[in-house]
């Protein structure tokens, strides 16, 4: 077992099951962000919020999507080392594989460039609603006291010139994490061995509107805010 997960494959099909609960977290992300634009009051996202934030998701749940990014962000960098080792035999030997190469290169920059981002928006996010509590005040919903979130991003996204900084940050990071998704998508599958040539045109469809999808609900939330909040 444990030489299956070092090699190839196996590190291969870590990095999309991990990919693959990504996909799931950042999509129930959206959904939950999304409540910002569909309830101005911003009693609906601190509900959410409040709720996501219960004892049993939060010291059940984060350890395991903390695991999830930092075992997807380990593999990318061991596999990306990989390739980059045997690249010059591949191509003196069959000259192909540009694609995947390129793609396997591609895939790590805008990963990287994914990673700046969630760090960046953790800072802005993360620390002050679960660590320090700065910026926050707190609000009563249905006579239940909670963290007031939704004020916290709506004074992000509408701080002056910082605002309009920040809408553009966040913008550009919805537009690169669409880009990793649309080819990490059907990728994933395929390394778990869901994709034949039938399957794979398929799921590079899926992909392609998961990834639209997301890159768009990402981008719209902050130019909302910033615009009609
Ligand atoms: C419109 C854009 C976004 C907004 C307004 C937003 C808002 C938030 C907020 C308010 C939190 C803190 C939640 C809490 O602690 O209760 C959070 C956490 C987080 N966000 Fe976002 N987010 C956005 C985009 C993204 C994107 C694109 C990603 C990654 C791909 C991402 C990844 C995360 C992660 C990993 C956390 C920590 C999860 C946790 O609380 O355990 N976010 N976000």
């Amino acid at each position: 077992m444990s030489s299956f997960l070092s090699s190839s494959i196996g590190k291969k099909l870590i990095m999309s099951l991990s990919g693959l609960f990504l996909v799931l977290f950042i999509l129930v992300h959206l959904i939950l962000n999304s409540f910002l634009m569909f309830d101005s009051t911003g009693e609906l996202f601190n509900a959410g919020a409040h709720f996501m934030a219960m004892p049993v998701i939060r010291f059940g749940l984060q350890p395991v999507l903390a695991g999830g990014f930092l075992i997807h962000i380990i593999y990318a960098i061991i596999l990306t080392i990989q390739n980059m080792k045997a690249r010059p035999q591949k191509y003196a030997s069959q000259n192909l594989g540009q694609s995947s190469t390129w793609s396997s290169r591609n895939m790590f920059v805008l990963g990287g460039l994914v990673l700046v981002f969630i760090v960046m928006h953790l800072m802005h996010f993360f620390v002050p609603m679960q660590i320090t509590g700065e910026g926050l005040k707190s609000v009563t919903i249905h006579g239940e006291e909670m963290h007031n979130g939704a004020a916290l991003v709506k004074a992000l996204f509408t701080a002056g010139t910082f605002g309009i900084v920040y809408t553009a940050l966040y913008v550009v990071g919805a537009i690169l994490l669409g880009m990793h998704l649309a080819h990490g998508f059907w990728s994933s599958f395929q390394s778990v061995g869901l994709s034949n040539s039938i399957w794979r045109t398929r799921l590079e469809k899926v992909g392609y509107i998961y990834a639209i999808f997301i890159a768009v609900g990402f981008a719209i939330i902050p130019l909302y805010l910033h615009f009609f909040a």
